[in-house]
């Protein structure tokens, strides 16, 4: 039995989806631009997602409990740069403020890049803030890191949740958790070749760097330096290729990063590795959002 409806506004492959649905919500609308998105959306959920939310009226969205967002990070620069301080208009932010404005869900989670946090010295945070706070939503914002709530995976995000009723004082979850390598990875004997990278490409990698775990993810950062860890970096929906490689010998396979997402494995692939690979990189950790909404139902 669904215990709250819910709407997923820039859907992707469904990382809200996947969190509210094992907590008894039920998806009643969601939009999405992306066709490959829209395709693996629809074949895990059934629900096939409306397209561009600029050209979706508030009367074609129903009426719903709880609304999810994890909008693109690009627009944030217009918000502090370009616009004044109190006006968001023209950027993909101002489309959920407009469907919160109309709908007036009980609540909503957000979800943007760790930078969003930083960006124009936090006037960029503060607008949208305020302005949430201007349709009558208490709001409450942290920064969460993937690597505390059981994923293997350095991925910290601007988290923003907003409850229409203002008697609720919410708390955001403390996990101290952190996810093992050897639990999302596949054994490289079932990985295809295709993953490995070039003996040149493992050969340059062993003369620059050591590890001292194993199993490891190493990293190469923009000027070419090589770092590992016991768990992988944020993973990237436009990294180059051998941006981040397993043990420094292979990158990861399309099951793998959406292991590190926290999507279960009941989630089919059905897009290409370069469409996943993108799809991964831009979804919202699973297990963060379910402890977020723990919090919030409780
Ligand atoms: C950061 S990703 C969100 C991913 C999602 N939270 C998930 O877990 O997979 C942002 C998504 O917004 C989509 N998008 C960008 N502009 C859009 C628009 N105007 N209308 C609908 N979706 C849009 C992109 O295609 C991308 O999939």
């Amino acid at each position: 039995m669904a215990t709250f409806t819910y709407i997923d506004l820039f859907a992707g492959i469904g990382g809200f989806h996947q969190a509210a649905d094992a907590l008894g919500g039920k998806c009643i609308f969601a939009s999405e631009l992306d066709a490959e998105a829209k395709r693996a959306y629809f074949v895990n959920y059934g629900l096939m997602p409306d397209g561009d939310i600029t050209k979706i009226a508030n009367d074609e969205i129903p009426d719903h409990d709880v609304l999810f967002a994890g909008f693109p990070c690009q627009p944030f620069s217009i918000i502090g740069n370009r616009l004044g301080f109190d006006d968001i208009r023209g950027t993909l932010f101002f489309e959920i403020a407009r469907v919160l404005e109309a709908k007036k869900p009980r609540l909503f989670i957000l979800e943007n890049v760790k930078q969003l946090s930083r960006h124009n010295m936090g006037k960029t945070l503060q607008t949208i803030l305020h302005t949430l706070e201007k349709l009558g939503y208490r709001v409450y914002w942290d920064v969460l890191n993937a690597l505390d709530f059981g994923l293997p995976q350095k991925r910290e995000r601007t988290i923003i949740v907003g409850f229409l009723d203002n008697s609720v004082d919410f708390l955001f979850p403390i996990n101290k958790i952190t996810g093992k390598l050897e639990d999302i990875l596949e054994a490289d004997e079932c990985v295809d070749e295709k993953y490995f990278a070039s003996e040149r490409i493992i050969e340059k990698r062993l003369a620059k760097h050591t590890s001292d775990y194993f199993p490891s993810i190493w990293h190469e950062n923009k000027s070419g330096n090589i770092s590992s860890y016991p768990y992988s970096c944020a993973l990237r929906a436009g990294a180059s290729y051998n941006y981040l490689l397993v043990n420094g010998r292979r990158r990861l396979t399309p099951r793998e990063m959406l292991r590190l997402q926290g999507f279960p494995d009941t989630f089919q692939i059905v897009c290409n590795d370069g469409q996943t690979r993108k799809q991964a990189g831009n979804a919202v950790p699973v297990n963060v959002i379910k402890a977020v909404l723990n919090e919030v139902f409780l």
